[in-house]
């Protein structure tokens, strides 16, 4: 091979290179995908006690505030829905739950002849207006355990109706608390 044929060869070579970088660029030009930016949509952060309740939780009145306005004869009729397990009446039987007559200032747990679940015994205290209060808008994280498998009532107000109710049921009513 003279040089003349070794120029060619390396001429061949550099213009096939510069070919394929060329078209390599235009096609890059032509198909660089742009990027695409943030994907969907940001999501508000999740909220704390998250959930149907919250909400109305957020904007309610104080239990005093609630009772003191409450009607018992409604908180009755709101009861209806315990019925399938309790008892209101005094000496009444203890159904799935314990009978409910003068709960108020019960001790948790307490009722003869009631086999309460472990969370419910080891919860100490009295049922107060206010641990009733929590305990019946939502069992089952105020008391992490328990066997009453009842979702809750989630309105506040229907809530003390129904604790007025329960302040009837009792020889000795005990008084709410002042707002
Ligand atoms: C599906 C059955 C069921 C329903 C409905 C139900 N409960 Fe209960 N309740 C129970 C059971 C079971 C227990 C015992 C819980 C435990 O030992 O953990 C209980 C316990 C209780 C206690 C604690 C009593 C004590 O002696 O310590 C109260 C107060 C109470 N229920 C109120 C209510 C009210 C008010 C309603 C209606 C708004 C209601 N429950 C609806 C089954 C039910």
């Amino acid at each position: 091979m003279d040089s003349f044929e070794l120029n060619k060869v390396a001429g061949a070579v550099l213009g096939a290179l510069l070919l394929a970088m060329g078209t390599g660029f235009v096609a890059e030009l032509i198909y660089k995908p742009k990027p695409a930016g943030d994907r969907g949509y940001a999501l508000p952060a999740a909220e704390e006690n998250a959930g149907a309740a919250a909400p109305a939780a957020a904007k309610e009145e104080p239990l005093p505030v609630r009772l003191a306005s409450a009607d018992a004869t409604k908180g009755q009729a709101a009861a209806k829905k315990c019925m399938a397990c309790h008892s209101f009446e005094k000496g009444g039987p203890n159904k799935v739950g314990p009978d409910l007559y003068g709960v108020v200032e019960r001790p948790k747990g307490s009722h003869e002849g009631f086999g309460y679940s472990a969370a419910m015994k080891a919860k100490g205290g009295n049922w107060t207006y206010e641990d009733l209060d929590h305990f019946l808008h939502a069992p089952k994280q105020y008391v992490q355990g328990t066997i009453m498998a009842f979702a809750g009532v989630p309105s506040g107000a229907e809530r003390a109706d129904i604790l007025a109710y329960l302040k009837t049921l009792s020889d000795k009513p005990v008084d709410f608390p002042k707002p």
